[in-house]
């Protein structure tokens, strides 16, 4: 990949500039900016309003400009269309095509092309439809048109709400059937085995990322102004959000199983990326269970062999310049215990069951190895 980007930068075919007045010279606009919750949870569409706004006055006819950021409907044909013809004097659909496209990446998983993976695509006009079809159909193989700008932003919000939904449902379901003596994971291998009608999730320590804890609560926000709740993705956060707490009590039942408190314990979290193999910490649910450990007095540390230091973050500020542990024996050896949320597939969970006295597993990271009675427990 970073191969690809360096040859075609040398090759002149993609050029990277911070002048918005070469808009003038492009047939089509892209705009794949953040799109995060504000403090009191409620969308921030500032970055595509500003980014239509520095577009705007370079806008030329003729032009297709295309929003890919996860976002409510409306935000297309109300807001950035509201932006885009204010500063340009050009009409929508008329003098320049709006359609909204949404992104689709599997982080982390490296099977994954984007040139197979299907674009959906919403015009605000069939016109407009037709020329982001053209576009994207230059180098996905599949696009899926869909009605309206609306309908492909609703798109895009079914697909991360079904993803909360149903880590919420495990992430409960866990807790139930861990009381009963009952293995989740073991569960949940099973019912895969159903070739209709099942797709597997998995529980964790609590929700991750930039999309799947966020995206949801776009919909809710939006649901208000037509007067609906929308429970299922309410009920879902609360669910996902108890997650850590939870966790951090297994931690706590796991230290007094061996006479020890929390307050005073050394304690190493294994991972800080929100999932396997990437190096994204957004949102991360570590920063939680580490605030939580902190809050009752434990020591703590990380360990991630993709993270070696902790950027500044808007939200985790307090954990800015934190370093990553070394992965050796003495090290790992010296925590009173180990709270494994997030399991890379490069880390040695063979090593770890030797060094460490107490293990607790969020992610079913030490299944099938050899490991001493009491010595891991599933959280
Ligand atoms: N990363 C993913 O895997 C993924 C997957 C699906 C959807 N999305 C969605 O795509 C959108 C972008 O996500 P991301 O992870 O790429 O975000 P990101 O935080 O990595 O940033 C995207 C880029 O936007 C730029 N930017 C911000 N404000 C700008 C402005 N006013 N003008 C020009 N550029 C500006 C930033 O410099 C950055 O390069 C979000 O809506 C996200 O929900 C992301």
């Amino acid at each position: 990949m970073a191969a690809d980007i360096a040859q075609a930068v040398r090759e002149q075919w993609f050029v990277v500039s911070t002048d918005f007045a070469r808009v003038r010279e492009v047939q089509a606009v892209i705009i794949c900016v953040p799109t995060p919750l504000n403090k009191n949870r409620e969308p921030d569409i500032s970055y595509i309003l500003n980014t239509g706004i520095a577009i705007a006055p370079h806008l030329q006819r003729g032009t297709l400009v295309v929003l890919e950021s996860t976002t409510y409907p409306g935000t297309t044909d109300e807001d950035l269309l509201a932006v885009l013809e204010k500063g340009s004097g050009l009409k929508a659909g008329v003098d320049f095509n709006l359609a909204f496209s949404p992104e689709r990446e599997d982080p982390g998983n490296p099977s994954s092309k984007v040139a197979e993976i299907p674009k959906v695509v919403g015009g605000l006009t069939p016109a407009c439809s037709q020329k982001a079809q053209a576009l994207y159909g230059t180098a996905i193989k599949t696009v899926v048109p869909v009605s309206s700008c609306r309908a492909a932003e609703a798109t895009k919000l079914l697909e991360n709400i079904f993803r909360g939904v149903n880590i919420a449902l495990v992430n409960e379901l866990k807790v139930v059937y861990g009381a009963m003596g009952i293995d989740i994971w073991e569960v949940i291998n099973a019912a895969k085995t159903k070739p209709f009608g099942f797709m597997p999730f998995y529980p964790g320590p609590g929700l991750g990322g930039h999309c799947i804890p966020i995206d949801p609560f776009y919909l809710t926000w939006k649901a208000r102004e037509y007067g609906h709740a929308t429970r299922f993705i309410e009920l879902a956060g609360e669910i996902n959000t108890a997650m850590p707490e939870w966790v951090i009590n297994r931690v706590a039942e796991a230290l007094n199983d061996q006479k020890k408190a929390v307050k005073g314990s050394r304690v190493l979290l294994m991972g800080l990326a929100y999932k396997a193999n990437v190096d994204d910490m957004r949102e991360s649910p570590t920063y939680v269970l580490m605030d939580k450990l902190v809050h009752r007095g434990a020591e703590v540390s990380y360990y991630d062999p993709y993270i070696p230091v902790v950027c500044p973050t808007r939200e985790h500020a307090n954990w800015t310049g934190t370093q990553s542990v070394e992965w050796n024996e003495p090290t790992v050896s010296g925590f009173d215990a180990v709270l494994i949320s997030t399991a890379h597939a490069c880390v040695n969970y063979t090593e770890l069951a030797l060094w460490s006295p107490l293990i607790i597993d969020s992610r079913n990271a030490m299944a099938g190895l050899q490991t001493k009675p009491g010595q891991v427990w599933k959280a």
